[in-house]
């Protein structure tokens, strides 16, 4: 990437708070007397749970755990790496993973079985971005923020080989013809 290369707004920042207060409210809404357990999934959603978690009115708790699936590439690797596991244990809860954005699925698929066979009462996805790519088994995510065609996004937490992560909207990078 170099210097001539254009970043482009996709979801600008008052679009972005704006999803995510709708978001907020409706995990509050349904979740009213079972505080649900957030499982944030690092790095990428760390800026997305520390804004959605202000947006949910009820005593939450919190977990994080770190997964990696594409190295420094653009391109998922296809293989799922916990590089840090939760610190509680979530059996018996009512857990809520947060991701920042589906792709091929994998991660989420992955995620979902690992935490699925530690015994939560419950577990539902709240993701800010779905790619519009095909996919052979159909996510199950009741908490969506916004579809996005299949280009490859910054920003709000996501990164390119780390970086981009801090600018407050989603965007993308435009090559100059
Ligand atoms: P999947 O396993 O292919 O669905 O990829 C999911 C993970 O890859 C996400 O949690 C992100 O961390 C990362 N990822 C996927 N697409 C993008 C992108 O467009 N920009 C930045 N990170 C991405
Ligand atoms: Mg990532």
């Amino acid at each position: 990437m170099n210097s001539d290369n254009k970043i482009k707004v996709l979801i600008g920042e008052e679009e972005l708070l704006e999803k995510v207060r709708e978001l907020g409210q409706k995990i509050t809404n349904d979740y009213k007397g079972i505080p649900p357990v957030l499982i944030a999934i690092l790095k990428g959603s760390f800026i997305f749970v520390a804004d959605i978690c202000r947006e949910i009115s009820l005593p939450i708790t919190f977990d994080f755990m770190a997964v990696s699936s594409y190295g420094n590439s653009k391109v998922s690797s296809g293989v799922v790496r916990i590089t840090k596991d939760l610190d509680f244990s979530i059996e018996g809860k009512d857990i809520i993973i947060i991701e920042d954005i589906i792709d091929s699925g994998r991660t989420l698929n992955y995620l979902i079985k690992n935490l699925e066979a530690r015994n939560p009462k419950s577990i539902e996805v709240c993701a800010l971005l779905d790619k519009d790519v095909p996919r052979k088994t159909k996510n199950k995510v009741k908490y969506k923020g916004f579809d996005i065609p299949n280009k490859f996004v910054i920003g709000y937490g996501l990164d390119v080989a780390e970086k981009y992560r801090n600018l407050p909207y989603i965007g993308y990078i435009e090559d100059k013809e």
